[in-house]
């Protein structure tokens, strides 16, 4: 039987200060009513200076690692979605190799902005699937308050900060279980639709989020549902089929929007944006993960995740978890 990619565990962190609406408030022009109203989100966490994009990696990976019962020299790769990183090199994924005594192996960060952590886990299915890699950590996580501008009120009330991770395993399939398909896409022409203004190579700093508001919003219900509509295609299955949407959580009208463009109702979408911010590559690992220890999404479920970010970058991946 061929090799597919099983999630096996799940983990999650999320830094302990909760920043509310009503704090922003007090920081820019702005109100609870604007946030909630235009983008679903009640309130988001955000680290301590001294808390960095690894340090919540680390505690998401350690978390996923012990639920799945494996030790740390089982793993043999470890993918980390983030635009955050904690320096420009080396990579976040060395950091978490390290802290969890994972030995020699593959480790490597993947830059997609919100789509990353679809793309991370593409790239992990695939290892395995070429029988390459067998137990992958793979994770998304992001501190999205380093690179906002806190006068900014158009964007610094939208984000927040997380990780969530996966360990994937490599089993053999009959065709009805683990990772189904990936689906990724970019689309260069639209990068000054969502950027930072700096970078190494430019400014020399990290620069702060610029977003087109409104034509990311468009971008996001339309590309999104094409992917999603793609992936239900080539796998031969409806969207009744489908028992989760796990949507990347930016906005709860676009998540609103995608589903009804499906023809799913709400209650088989996770919606984690009113609690998490939009946490870019964290927010489906984190969503998932809440889902799964909650006990809705359970062992059988077909699942789909989606997102869409700056580049644009947009995806999908169909699971039987
Ligand atoms: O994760 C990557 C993908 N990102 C996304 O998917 C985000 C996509 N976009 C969105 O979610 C929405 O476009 C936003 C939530 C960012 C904005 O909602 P909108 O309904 O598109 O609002 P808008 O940008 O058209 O702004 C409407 C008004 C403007 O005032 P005028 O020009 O109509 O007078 C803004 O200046 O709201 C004003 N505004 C605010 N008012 C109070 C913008 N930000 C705020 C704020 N508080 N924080």
């Amino acid at each position: 039987m061929p090799l597919r990619s099983h999630i096996i565990s799940t983990g999650s962190y999320l830094p302990k200060r909760v920043m509310t609406n009503s704090d922003l408030e007090k920081i820019v022009d702005t109100s609870d009513e604007w946030i909630s109203q235009r983008s679903g989100i009640k309130e988001r966490r955000i680290a301590a200076e001294n808390e960095t994009t690894s340090d919540l990696a680390i505690s998401a990976a350690r978390q996923a690692l012990e639920r799945s019962g494996l030790k740390p020299e089982d793993i043999d790769g470890v993918i980390i979605a983030t635009t955050t990183p904690d320096q420009t090199f080396p990579a976040v994924a060395v950091k978490v190799q390290a802290a969890l005594d994972i030995p020699a192996g593959i480790a490597f960060d993947v830059q997609a902005v919100c789509t990353g952590f679809i793309y991370a886990l593409s790239i992990a299915d695939n290892f395995i699937k070429n029988g390459q890699l067998k137990n992958v950590l793979v994770i998304g996580a992001e501190k999205m308050s380093s690179v906002l501008n806190w006068e900014d009120r158009t964007t610094c009330v939208l984000f927040g900060d997380g990780a969530g991770a996966v360990i994937l395993q490599s089993q053999e399939s009959d065709g009805n279980s683990g990772i189904y398909s990936t689906h990724l896409y970019a689309d260069g022409r639209m990068a000054d639709l969502l950027y930072t203004d700096g970078g190494v190579s430019s400014t020399g700093k990290s620069g702060h989020i610029i977003m087109q508001g409104r034509e990311v919003f468009k971008n996001a219900v339309n590309l999104m549902a094409a992917a999603v509509e793609q992936a239900l295609r080539e796998n031969n299955i409806t969207a009744s089929d489908i028992d989760w949407l796990v949507p990347h959580q930016a906005n709860s009208r676009i998540i609103e929007s995608t589903a009804k463009k499906l023809g799913l109702s709400m209650d088989r979408v996770v919606m984690t944006v009113d609690h998490h911010g939009n946490t870019s590559a964290a927010s489906i690992p984190l969503a998932f993960d809440e889902a799964v220890t909650k006990g809705d999404i359970k062992k059988g479920h077909l699942v789909l995740f989606e997102a869409l970010g700056g580049g644009l970058t947009w995806g999908s991946a169909l699971i039987r978890y």
